[in-house]
């Protein structure tokens, strides 16, 4: 939902700025802009100049190459449009009439119609038809020589959600504030940095200050302060972000997606490390949520993380036999749901910023539920609101598809289902001892799943039916929502029309979309209900569909009666739903690149959500 970067120091900004943008693309690419300008000496000022393209950050990069703009301060801007067409003018930066006041802005300001109308009575020239326009002329009209206290009053005015930084001619700093769009701070030596997120700084430190709700900073060469609104100093602390700068890099693959498809063994690797203990065989997570201290869980999510939820919810009952409801968060927000102190609320996210989800939480947390975050993001909003957390530990996520948190975040719900079950004594120690073998299992599966001929295989399928409308994905009781997300992942990426459904469904609906045009691809793996499954498939070949059957290694059942066979290697049914998903990954990802769409930026996406 917009990416922001701001830097002030000794290098060439647009560089910083330039290489921030690019990893943070992920969050919007309807247009990008960058404004430069030279460290000013004494008093006098320096002018800022503005670049901005509509489309991707490449149309800009061709732009700068033939105009570099030259200075080590800058604020720089991917975005995600919210209000105003996706055009060169409605590109971020925003300046002032007279240019010498410059913002960048991530968010949505609710009154910015009343306040424009105000600005435009006082004689102010809108250039753009964003909300975020305003920001440049309140912080000019509040400005009288101090450029940390015209933005405080500005925001005064202000309702809404916003990440802004802004420059001034006169002034050889930025200014930053955040209400609910999350900021970050960069410390680096002679060098401050600023971006919404982790991977936009990572080349250049680790030590980095995740702005809170309500801080303004003020960043120069020489250091930062931290304020509220009020204008009371805020101390905060300085995280030491492991991630390394290659984590957020290509590493020789195509796209963002693919890497992240492969880094899938050493994500689970990391998700389940240090907390699968070999000699009691008990799941270990350094959380203090205590077991049996509630009656029932909601887990509310959106997108891939909502299916990650619907895996969670049957692996929680099955195991820990709780009873569990899942729920998008746009929706579990305004339906009041039922919750109180003997409700966890469980909130699983990549990102940790999703609106809707943090918001469901805190309405969640005004009902006395307890709350525990699954989430990927260190540092991130609801990392910060909810009472615990088990992070995924998925490393960065930039392509817009979610491969490597899904998988990650399911294992942290397969880890999670053991610990409660095993607490809770609903789960024995064989059945207990068995699936621990399973988890263990996981990676290497995985990595299995992605030896060269069974990806050349997923592929060859995946260009047989690339020119299908309509693509149907079934699956039952754990790899339902497998069949889900594999319908997502295809639409996202590859803009086919695709619906996800448990097969025990189709006959009441989907049944009626079937002929020979239409793929189904049916989750056959082995289970209990196999045969129910085999059914399904016969079905769907009665009215002439096409199968691709998605079968464990040397299956005979689903595989007879398929048109197409995909293998996975054999995992235990619990953990199925991890192995079986990566097939799907591949499936859509090479429909995609069959059909040349840019899979690490789809249209109309973002990957992190910051507006309702
Ligand atoms: C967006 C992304 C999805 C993601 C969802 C939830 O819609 O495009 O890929 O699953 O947000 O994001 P979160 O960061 O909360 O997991």
């Amino acid at each position: 939902m917009c990416g922001i970067v701001g830097y002030v120091g000794y290098r060439n900004a647009q560089d910083v700025l330039l290489g921030g943008l690019s990893r943070l693309e992920y969050r919007g690419y309807d247009s990008a802009g960058i404004a430069v300008k030279a460290r000013s000496m004494g008093t006098s000022s320096t002018q800022i100049t503005v670049s901005k393209k509509a489309g991707k950050l490449a149309v800009l990069a061709q732009e700068l190459e033939n105009s570099p703009l030259t200075g080590c301060i800058g604020i720089g801007h991917t975005r995600w449009a919210t209000h105003g067409l996706p055009n060169d003018a409605n590109a971020h930066p925003h300046a002032t009439e007279d240019g010498r006041l410059v913002i960048i802005h991530n968010g949505i300001i609710e009154n910015y119609l009343s306040l424009k109308e105000g600005l435009l009575a006082r004689g102010h020239v809108f250039r753009s038809e964003t909300d975020s326009e305003v920001l440049a002329h309140l912080i000019e009209e509040t400005y009288r020589g101090n450029l940390e206290l015209a933005v405080r009053e500005a925001l005064r005015q202000v309702r809404g959600a916003y990440g802004i930084v802004v420059t001034h001619a006169d002034h050889n700093q930025i200014v930053a504030a955040r209400t609910v769009s999350p900021l970050v701070m960069g410390i680096g030596e002679g060098e401050m940095f600023l971006g919404s997120d982790v991977p936009a700084l990572l080349p250049y430190t680790r030590n980095m200050i995740f702005l809170h709700d309500g801080d303004m900073a003020v960043l120069s060469q020489d250091g930062y302060r931290i304020t509220n609104l009020e204008g009371v100093e805020q101390t905060r602390e300085v995280t030491l972000i492991d991630w390394d700068a290659e984590a957020a890099e290509k590493g020789g693959f195509d796209t963002f997606m693919l890497k992240e498809i492969y880094e899938q063994p050493t994500a689970l690797t990391n998700t389940l490390m240090g907390r699968l203990h070999d000699e009691t065989g008990e799941v270990v997570l350094d959380i203090a949520l205590e077991p049996a201290g509630f009656e029932r869980i909601h887990i509310v999510a959106c997108g891939t993380a909502y299916y990650a939820a619907l895996v969670g919810e049957y692996l929680i009952e099955q195991l820990a036999r709780v009873p569990v409801e899942v729920d998008v968060a746009s929706e579990y927000r305004y339906r009041e749901p039922l919750v109180d102190d003997k409700t966890l609320v469980i909130v699983v996210s990549q990102s940790g910023e999703t609106i809707d989800t943090l918001e469901a939480l805190r309405e969640a947390k005004k009902s006395g539920a307890k709350t525990l975050g699954v989430i990927n993001a260190k540092g991130s909003s609801m990392t910060r609101e909810v009472d615990d957390v088990l992070y995924i530990h998925a490393g960065p996520e930039i392509g817009v598809a979610s491969t490597k948190a899904y998988t990650a975040m399911v294992s942290a719900m397969l880890l999670l289902a053991l610990w409660l079950g095993r607490a809770r004594g609903t789960l024995n120690a064989k059945m207990g001892a068995e699936l621990l073998h399973g988890v263990r299992e996981l990676p290497r599966l995985v990595e299995e799943s992605l030896q060269p001929e069974r990806v050349a295989h997923i592929k060859k399928v995946a260009e047989k039916y690339k020119d299908s409308r309509d693509y149907l994905f079934l699956g039952r009781g754990v790899n339902a929502p497998t069949a889900l997300e594999g319908a997502l992942k295809l639409k996202e990426i590859s803009y086919i029309h695709a619906e996800g459904y448990a097969s025990g469904e189709m006959k009441h609906g989907p049944i009626a979309l079937i002929d020979s045009n239409l793929p189904v691809v049916v989750v056959a793996t082995e289970s209990r209900l196999l045969e129910k499954t085999v059914s399904a498939i016969q079905e769907v070949k009665a009215r002439s569909g096409k199968v691709i059957a998605l079968v464990t290694d040397g299956d005979s059942m689903a595989s007879r009666h398929a048109d197409d066979v995909i293998s996975v290697p054999r995992a235990h049914e619990m953990v199925s739903p991890i192995v079986n998903v990566v097939a799907l990954q591949l499936l859509a990802y090479f429909t995609a690149t069959a059909l040349e769409r840019d899979v690490d930026k789809p249209r109309n996406l973002a990957k992190s959500v910051t507006v309702e």
